[in-house]
């Protein structure tokens, strides 16, 4: 990319979108289109079409979808399949048509078999079965990697799918119903604090592992993809190293400054033991993550102290919370 160059973030008021939109600006590109759900439906055909004769964008990030944690997923899981489905088809399919130079397609590490080998290798992507709860949102980013592989066999373009490991980050959604392990602890211990309570309590044993990147990093690594025509194919993108639920739970507690307990719930679901991606093929092309649990904790929870209105941390103390993360 040129720092002129015409780039279009596809998603730029989410988390990951906003992050890249962040890193771009930092690094001096000056010609960035965005546009709001409102002003552009991605599920739209025509209107997708119409923006890329119009606007002919020669750089994208697809940071577009429909997200959410487990209870998102299952209970809408027609939704997550069509509404993924139909964005990626939609903006994948105007990026060929109009000669868009090179695209950035975010998957997720769903996509991988619940049982796959750990550390998940790239090839290890449709080798077993996937996790029941979010087959859909799953399927949905299998096809969207799956047709930027198509696309750059069959017409050349230089399509590229990256796959994240867990994130977190400003701009996260803080919804107990909706969101990811790591923001849902978060709030449960700032609500914690805030209401006096002795102790939170957290779903599972505390044991499975998991993998979690800070957005900011993510968006790092998709602007060296972007200008690095080295990196072509399914890429995983995360920090190789993963923690207990319950270590993260206590590096969460401390960042808050909540001091009650935390008590495990053991006979709430656990989910897959350990989930963590190798990520040795975007080291090896020179990118690798920086910044630490306990940094990117901090960062969050200054970001939600600053933002609690919008985030909704004044909110009642909800009750549930998931271990298992999409
Ligand atoms: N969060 C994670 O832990 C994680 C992990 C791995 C991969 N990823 C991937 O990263 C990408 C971005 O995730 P995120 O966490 O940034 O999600 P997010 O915060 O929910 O952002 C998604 C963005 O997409 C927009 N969007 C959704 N439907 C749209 C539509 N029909 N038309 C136009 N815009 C639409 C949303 O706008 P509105 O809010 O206005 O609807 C929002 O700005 C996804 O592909 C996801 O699979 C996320």
């Amino acid at each position: 990319m040129e720092k002129n160059s015409k780039i279009f973030i596809a998603g730029h008021r989410g988390m990951v979108g906003s992050a890249i939109l962040r890193e771009l600006e930092k690094q001096g590109y000056s010609n960035i289109v965005t546009k709001t759900h409102k002003e552009l439906d991605l599920l739209n055909q025509q209107a997708v079409s119409d923006f890329f004769s119009k606007e002919k964008p020669e750089f994208v990030f697809l940071a577009a979808a429909k997200v959410g944690g487990i209870e998102a997923n299952r209970s809408q899981l027609g939704a997550f399949t069509y509404e993924n489905l139909q964005i990626q088809n939609n903006v994948i399919h105007s990026s060929y048509l109009n000669g868009v130079k090179r695209l950035i397609f975010l998957g997720s590490s769903c996509i991988y078999p619940r049982l796959a080998p750990q550390p998940i290798k790239e090839e290890h992507l449709l080798t077993g079965l996937l996790e029941p709860t979010n087959y859909g949102y799953a399927i949905a980013k299998i096809a969207g990697v799956k047709m930027c592989e198509a696309y750059r066999t069959q017409y050349g373009c230089d399509f590229v799918p990256l796959m994240p490991t867990n994130l977190y980050g400003i701009n996260d959604n803080f919804d107990l119903k909706g969101s990811h392990v790591l923001p849902a602890l978060m709030r449960k211990f700032h609500e914690a604090k805030i209401s006096g309570q002795k102790f939170v309590e957290v779903w599972g044993s505390g044991t499975p592992k998991r993998e979690l990147l800070y957005v900011d990093d993510l968006a790092e690594a998709c602007v060296f993809v972007m200008n690095n025509k080295e990196v072509t194919g399914l890429t995983n993108i995360g920090t190789g190293e993963d923690a207990t639920i319950k270590e993260l739970a206590e590096m969460v507690k401390k960042a808050v400054g909540f001091s009650g307990e935390i008590k495990f719930d053991p006979t709430k679901p656990d989910g897959a033991p350990r989930k963590c991606l190798d990520v040795s093929k975007i080291n090896s092309l020179g990118w690798k993550a920086t910044t630490s649990l306990e940094v990117g904790l901090k960062k969050v929870y200054e970001w939600v102290l600053q933002n609690k209105n919008e985030v909704g941390c004044h909110a009642e103390l909800a009750v549930t919370l998931s271990s298992i993360s999409c």
